[in-house]
């Protein structure tokens, strides 16, 4: 049985132990033959699938080679900026010391994309020809530039630092759902309080309208705390997350089963 083939607004059910296999599955477009055989767990994965979403713990790099081509239609995603970052309080994200996982993750995002689909990620604004030099040799085309302008600067250096950015990158000829400005308001400051860089769901959910149609599988190989998953399916899309931190995880996994339990898509309430 496929498990995630359906979309459905209901109380979640939650159909596998920790230690199910990550089944790939069909989105929007027909999944090859050769992928839609692989059945394979991995060996440090463990996962939640419930109706409006599914997630797993683990190596996006090892788990996204289980899914099927073109399983899903929209990628929006916050990958480590290969910063060193840390905040006030001492917290780190996984990975960004380092690009090992970079060429090998937009690689995978760029196969399990529908033929004519968007992939939007944010990026460190300073290490921008190491994620461009990833996204040409995955074969993404350059699309767009977004911005997002903080009421608030994040640090202060040489300049206030006062803006986030993601790149629009499109596989094959995809139309937008509709057409939006490419500056969108960061609205208030999340507080960080589920991760230490946390999106807020105002500019995932413009995001996520504009570059997919209601019912569309959207995926987050590098989740965090879950926030474009939660914003997914606010606007009634499927979601699919993964997260190399399990404490990361646990958080997500616990916000989106309180969000699908609350039988509402207008409702974000742990803070
Ligand atoms: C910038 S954060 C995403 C934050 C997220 N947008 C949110 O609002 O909570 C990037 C995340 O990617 C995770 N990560 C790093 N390398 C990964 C990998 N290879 N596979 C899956 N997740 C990874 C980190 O643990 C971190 O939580």
């Amino acid at each position: 049985m496929n498990l995630f083939g359906h979309h459905l607004i209901a109380t979640p059910t939650f159909l596998q132990p920790s230690s199910a296999p990550v089944r790939p599955h069909a989105g929007t477009a027909k999944p090859s033959k050769a992928a839609a055989d692989t059945n394979a767990p991995a060996a440090n994965d463990s996962s939640e699938t419930a109706s409006e979403f599914a997630v797993h713990q683990g190596d996006c790099t090892l788990l996204l080679p289980q899914y099927a081509d073109r399983s899903f239609d929209l990628v929006v995603t916050d990958p480590p900026y290969i910063v060193g970052y840390r905040d006030r309080s001492g917290r780190s994200v996984a990975n960004d010391d380092n690009d090992k996982w970079l060429e090998p993750a937009f690689r995978e995002i760029y196969r399990v994309l529908a033929q004519d689909a968007f992939c939007l990620s944010f990026y460190g604004w300073n290490q921008t020809d190491r994620f461009f030099a990833a996204w040409k040799a995955a074969g993404f085309r350059i699309g767009g530039h977004i911005t997002f302008p903080k009421r608030y600067s994040s640090s202060v250096r040489l300049v206030r630092y006062q803006h986030e950015s993601a790149y629009l990158l499109v596989k094959g000829q995809p139309e937008p759902a509709n057409v939006i400005g490419d500056v969108i308001d960061w609205g208030a400051y999340t507080g960080n309080k589920l991760h230490p860089t946390q999106k807020p769901l105002s500019i995932l959910v413009p995001l996520i309208q504009a570059f997919s149609k209601p019912g569309a599988h959207v995926l987050d190989p590098f989740m965090g705390s879950g926030s474009t998953l939660a914003a997914g399916m606010m606007c009634g899309r499927h979601c699919t997350g993964i997260e190399l931190d399990k404490g990361n995880f646990e958080i997500a996994k616990k916000r989106l089963t309180r969000m699908a339990q609350s039988r509402s898509r207008l409702v974000d309430d742990i803070g």
